[in-house]
């Protein structure tokens, strides 16, 4: 039973930008499978938008939001799934994703931020929003390495991410052991 398979989850973790929606769906298209985007996940079964629940929770309510959601989702669902940028800095997201298949698609921060500053991200809403961006993917990547199985880099064209992903899952099928590529 293999991530490959759809039955356990492929899940892809990564800073903002980093590519991890529109990769998923590519992947989850390439094996046939199933894809859920976390982030979406919360939008339907809150009926409000990200920047809503910021606004009238704050951060802290969408981590407890985002905390149920995608535990529930890394138990209950198979094929690819796409985590949020800030889902590794929980603990118990880290801890329910222990044994699962998880691809970091690294992304370095001009090529990062130019992909999400016209979006309308709540972290990036105020001053010097390249700065933050900098300074917030510096302090999780320890997070995103420490729960990656795998490891991509999301800077070049999709398609080449996703036969980059594609390989690194055959290995590590093969030798279930942390791959680079
Ligand atoms: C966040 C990333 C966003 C979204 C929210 C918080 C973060 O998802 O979950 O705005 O803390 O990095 P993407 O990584 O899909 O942009």
């Amino acid at each position: 039973m293999s991530a490959l398979t759809g039955r356990r989850p492929v899940v892809l973790v990564g800073f903002m930008g980093a590519g991890k929606s529109t990769i998923g769906r590519l992947l989850a298209e390439r094996l046939a499978v199933g894809f859920v985007d976390t982030d979406n996940e919360i939008v339907n079964r809150t009926g409000r938008s990200i920047p809503e629940i910021f606004d009238a929770e704050g951060e802290a309510g969408f981590r407890r939001i985002e905390c149920d959601v995608v535990t529930d989702l890394l138990s209950s669902r198979g094929g690819v799934i796409a985590l949020g940028g800030g889902s590794a800095t929980q603990q118990p997201i880290r801890d329910a994703l222990a044994g699962h298949t998880v691809v970091y698609l690294e992304i370095d921060a001009d090529d990062g931020f130019a992909r999400v500053e016209h979006s309308d991200r709540p972290l990036l809403a105020g001053p010097e929003p390249a700065a933050r961006y900098r300074d917030l993917l510096a302090e999780r990547r320890p997070s995103y390495e420490q729960v990656a199985t795998i490891t991509v880099a999301g800077g070049q064209p999709a398609r080449e991410v996703v036969v980059a992903v594609l390989a690194a899952l055959r290995r590590e099928a093969d030798n279930p052991s942390r791959s680079q590529d």
